[in-house]
């Protein structure tokens, strides 16, 4: 079970990404999904669960919360969330991350969130002024453990060392845009900053925005409004990829959803990868990942049809 390091934070080995709640899935089947997700992880890791305020302004929030308010769910799920206070002028400033803390603690129905990102960097506030504000919350209780998202590998490495510098919390882990699809930004680039920083890393559209599902294919149309973003890597690249899944799923039994969230977990640096289903059903393809276990050549297999 993967722990994010330097934290007291044992996790699923796969994050649940909350962006679907009050969008593509209603209240109800919010609900739902997170009892299956919940009912899945062994008792030996807490589900982790991601959102942001900017998720249906807030709503995602509410739902997540409504659920969290069941007996004993609080103290079951991590719960990671982002400021991600819109298009201000400052969006990192102290004053908007402190008022952004306190709409996702009042939306979420808690008292304290686990994991609290930087949703976007913001380059017109100083990496202290958003760092001290980070630092603030977490010394008042009201966020455990600082992360970032979307941040450069200069900025990252800035921020890391500002942190140090200032003797304040710092970023504890990175959700970078990293999945099959999407490699070179992350191999290339984040990783020597995350490995040589001992950061978590959780990496979002895990399923590329549902291309790894397979479902999308020359000339279909997927009713999605993720459509137009997976439809973006139908092609000779994409093929050789859902080629080698179907393979390596084959061979296991399970669905090439799986195979590509458990390639992903297991690649160096990488904490848990963040996904999503928009219904129970197709929650329960993603699901065998958590206890799935590849062959080297199978991940070498997945990671060669990968390569650019
Ligand atoms: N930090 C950031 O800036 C950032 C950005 C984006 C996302 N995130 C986080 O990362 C999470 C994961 O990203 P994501 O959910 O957008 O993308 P994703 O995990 O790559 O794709 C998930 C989507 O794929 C489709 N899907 C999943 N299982 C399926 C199945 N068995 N059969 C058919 N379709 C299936 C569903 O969409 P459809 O049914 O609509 O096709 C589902 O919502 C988000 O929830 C959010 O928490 C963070």
């Amino acid at each position: 079970m993967p722990r994010i390091p330097r934290t007291d934070l044992v996790v699923s080995d796969l994050c649940l990404g909350g962006n679907v709640f009050g969008w593509t899935a209603d209240e109800p089947t919010s609900h739902a999904l997170l009892d299956r997700f919940v009912d899945a992880v062994p008792s030996t890791s807490r589900p982790m669960v991601d959102t942001a305020e900017m998720y249906g302004n807030g709503r995602s929030e509410q739902i997540l919360g409504g659920w969290l308010a069941g007996a004993g769910r609080r103290d079951r799920v991590v719960v990671a969330t982002k400021a991600s206070p819109g298009r201000k002028e400052h969006p990192l400033s102290a004053a908007e991350i402190r008022a952004a803390a306190e709409r996702s603690l009042t939306n979420l129905g808690t008292d304290h969130i686990d994991v609290y990102y930087a949703h976007y960097d913001d380059d017109s506030t100083p990496l202290e002024e958003t760092l001290r504000a980070f630092d603030e919350l977490v010394q008042a209780g009201k966020v455990r453990y600082a992360a970032t998202s979307n941040y450069s590998a200069a900025r990252l490495t800035e921020a890391l060392a500002t942190a140090e510098r200032l003797g304040v919390t710092g970023y504890v882990a990175l959700q970078p845009h990293y999945n099959l699809m999407e490699r070179a930004v992350y191999e290339d680039e984040l990783r020597d900053v995350v490995a040589g920083a001992d950061l978590g890393c959780f990496p979002y559209f895990a399923l590329a925005k549902g291309f790894l599902t397979g479902k999308y294919r020359a000339g279909e149309q997927i009713d999605s409004p993720r459509a137009k973003g997976a439809a973006a890597y139908v092609g000779e690249r994409g093929d050789r990829v859902l080629r080698a899944l179907r393979e390596v799923a084959d061979a296991h039994g399970t669905t090439g959803s799986a195979v590509a969230l458990r390639w992903l977990a297991d690649q160096p640096t990488v904490t848990a990868p963040i996904a999503s289903g928009r219904s129970v059903d197709q929650l329960a393809d993603l699901l065998p990942m958590l206890d799935l276990v590849l062959t080297d050549s199978e991940r070498t297999a997945l990671t060669d049809a990968s390569a650019q």
